[in-house]
């Protein structure tokens, strides 16, 4: 039996990279896909895939910043498919810029995207799992999460801050029997992964043993894997999917 049968799966930031990939895999291991972003082209490109390969999906488009857009998604899933089993976050942006000549102004930004988003993504999901007995919550993260480097100060910010959110939802949701995990990759074949070529060979190089980058199905299948039953006793993990860089 596919692993998601009967599952409805939200992924935030499913319109590229990361996301699309989880959602094309996630539609072909059975689950109804709700895809969310900003751009509407992109999700519609994910969900046109999904549906090619004999699957079930729509799209919402919107920020994930946003109370009423997160509800809207959330809503969507519950409207046409019922409920919610597992959402999977991959909306993320990411700046580069040195720590003095930020504002503040841009550095909130960052977290309003990457980490009040994930609180809102959680705080709305959790209602709709519960509902169906429980779910399974996965927040893409970083090895900028764990480990600093030069130059994207808000962004190691926001992705420690999604690291330490997830364990504390972790704790509280396991009486619903919600489980909240981590996935945190190095550098991956994306536009966030490759938007700093010589930031990305400096890594390859010098901090990553592996000595290259991943694909996106590398972390799909992660995933996979923490969305599915197989998974079950795992919650408030954050795993490394870094080539090694986090253990070097
Ligand atoms: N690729 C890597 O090397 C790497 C490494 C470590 C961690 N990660 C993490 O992996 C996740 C996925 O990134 P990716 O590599 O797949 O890059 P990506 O293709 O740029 O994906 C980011 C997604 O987030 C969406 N997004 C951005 N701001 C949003 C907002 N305000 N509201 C809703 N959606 C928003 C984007 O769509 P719209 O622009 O249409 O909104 C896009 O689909 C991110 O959390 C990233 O930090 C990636």
């Amino acid at each position: 039996m596919p692993a998601l049968e009967g599952k409805v799966a939200l992924i935030a930031g499913g319109g590229t990279g990361i996301g699309r990939a989880t959602a094309e895999l996630f539609g072909q291991e059975g689950a109804r896909v709700v895809v969310f972003g900003r751009r509407p082209e992109p999700l519609a490109e994910t969900v046109d895939a999904i549906v090619k390969a004999g699957g079930v999906a729509a799209a919402v488009s919107g920020d994930v910043g946003s109370e009423a857009d997160v509800a809207r998604f959330v809503g969507t899933a519950r409207a046409q498919y019922g409920g919610v089993d597992c959402l999977v976050n991959c909306a993320a942006v990411r700046l580069r810029s040195a720590l003095l000549e930020i504002s503040a102004a841009d550095f909130a930004e960052v977290l309003r995207i990457n980490l009040i988003g994930a609180f809102i993504l959680t705080k709305t999901a959790a209602p709709a799992m519960r509902e169906r007995g429980g779910g399974s919550i996965i927040h893409l993260g970083s090895a900028l999460g764990t480990v600093a480097a030069p130059d994207f100060s808000p962004y190691v910010a926001s992705k420690g801050g999604v690291h330490q959110l997830a364990r504390a939802a972790a704790v509280e949701l396991v009486q619903d029997e919600i489980r909240v995990n981590v996935v945190a990759p190095g550098t991956i074949d994306t536009a966030i992964g490759q938007g700093v070529p010589e930031f990305r060979r400096h890594l390859l190089k010098h901090r990553i043993p592996i000595g290259r980058a991943g694909h996106v199905d590398d972390v799909a299948s992660l995933c996979l894997y923490l969305a599915s039953d197989a998974s079950k006793y795992m919650t408030g993990a954050i795993i490394p999917i870094d080539g090694g860089w986090t253990a070097s």
